[in-house]
């Protein structure tokens, strides 16, 4: 019973890292943004490669709320609406570390 226990505390801790896991996050906006972020999206958007972390987030935050963004803003608030401050930070941590 007690390993059982243990298992189940292992696997609960992993999901809920995983929730916020800025790879996992990340992923669907490779086909818009490219594998390292190095694109244009829809050739409209800024190269996102080489942003801060704090930049990236600001962005998305500000798409997330309808204060940031040009003429194709609509398709990144799509994008993130869903995502929580935490998911955020984690996703921009992320991108922000792709070499
Ligand atoms: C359907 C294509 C598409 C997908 C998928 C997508 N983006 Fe974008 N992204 C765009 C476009 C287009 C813009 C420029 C929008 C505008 O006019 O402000 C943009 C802009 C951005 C910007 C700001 C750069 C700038 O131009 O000011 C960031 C940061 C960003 N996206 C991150 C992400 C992240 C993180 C994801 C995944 C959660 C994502 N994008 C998914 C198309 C996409």
């Amino acid at each position: 019973m007690k390993k059982l226990t243990i298992v189940a505390l292992i696997t609960a801790g992993a999901l809920s890292l995983m929730a916020a896991d800025g790879k996992a996050l990340a992923a669907k906006c490779l086909g818009c943004h490219g594998a390292d972020f190095g694109k244009k999206a829809l050739g409209a958007s800024k190269v996102v490669k080489g942003w801060s972390a704090d930049k990236i987030a600001k962005a998305l935050e500000g798409y997330k709320a309808g204060t940031y963004g040009r003429a194709m803003k609509g398709v990144m608030k799509g994008q993130v609406a869903t995502y929580s401050d935490a998911d955020i930070k984690a996703v921009s941590e992320y991108i922000a570390g792709i070499k």
